[in-house]
């Protein structure tokens, strides 16, 4: 600003000078005081003197105005430097940002990535769980089958009412157990007497005799035709008890059945003194 006024000034005093040259010409001391004149605004002249003094000052103070657009040009240079260098660091700084951002973009793209490699691996267990699931589930449901198939228990008296004496007979004749108290699995037979083993194990047989009026009493259990075990008694007393029985092997079809001992009698009522029973032990492969 001081120094745009000093141009100005500098200008009409140079204008003021041309036009004094072309209107008849002034001396020095004239061209001095109007160019006080002009500066009189801020100091107001007294003497022809000070006029003089005054404009010496207005030169001087122009002269002085100059340094100073270089001072500023120099401030401002050193502004646009400064500037250039704070640039120079923000540009900087934007591209350790972009590198950062860079590198943080990779490894969102890599955690991405590994969460969806761990959602497919999840997802793989877990099927393959489901599957485990599914075959215990079957396997449950085979054994449940298995232990169904297992249940093979039966017991049989001889008369399911009334009283009966069976015998003697000079053979041995297969005893039909008509009265079923238990028959699980339905391997026993009511009406031939026979049982046939439905899957191979270990089976349990046992036989309750009894006879009265002094004839002796027999049954002998009997597997595929063969004897197993008899139980026999023979006594002058009214009553005749004996049992037995055998842990006996079987395959699959195997039958097994009591046979009245030849010239013995059996007697039985409702209160079931002659029985057969049997069951399954434990399963064999
Ligand atoms: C034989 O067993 C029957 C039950 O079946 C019983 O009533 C009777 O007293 C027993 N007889 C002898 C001599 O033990």
């Amino acid at each position: 600003m001081k120094a745009l006024v000093c141009i100005l000034l500098l200008l009409e005093t140079f204008v003021f000078v041309v036009q004094q040259q072309v209107d008849g010409g002034l001396n020095e001391n004239e061209i001095s005081q109007q160019i006080s004149s002009e500066d009189g605004r801020q100091n107001p002249p007294q003497t022809d003197t000070l006029r003089v003094e005054a404009s010496t000052d207005s030169q001087q103070y122009c002269l002085l105005g100059f340094p100073d657009i270089y001072a500023s040009l120099r401030e401002l240079t050193a502004t646009v430097t400064e500037q250039k260098e704070k640039n120079r660091e923000l540009t900087a700084t934007v591209t350790e940002l972009k590198e950062n951002n860079r590198e943080l973009t990779a490894t969102v793209t890599e955690q991405k990535e590994n969460i969806r490699a761990l959602e497919t691996q999840l997802r793989d267990e877990m099927s393959k769980k489901n599957e485990e699931i599914l075959s215990l589930t079957l396997g449950q449901e085979e054994l449940r089958k298995e232990n169904r198939d297992r249940e093979i228990a039966f017991s049989a008296s001889l008369v399911e009412s009334g009283s009966e004496y069976i015998g003697p007979f000079t053979t041995h004749i297969t005893l039909t157990y008509k009265n079923v108290l238990t028959n699980t699995g339905n391997a026993y037979n009511p009406i031939t007497g026979i049982f046939t083993a439905p899957l191979k194990g270990a089976y349990m047989f046992t036989i309750k005799v009894f006879g009265r009026l002094g004839t002796a009493a027999g049954a002998a259990i009997y597997k595929n035709g063969k004897l197993v075990v008899v139980a026999y008694d023979d006594h002058a007393q009214n009553e005749l008890n004996s049992s037995n029985g055998a842990v006996l092997i079987l395959e699959v079809g195997d039958v097994v059945y009591v046979k009245l001992w030849h010239n013995t009698k059996i007697f039985d009522d409702q209160y079931n003194h002659n029985t057969f029973s049997g069951f399954l032990l434990f399963p064999l492969q």
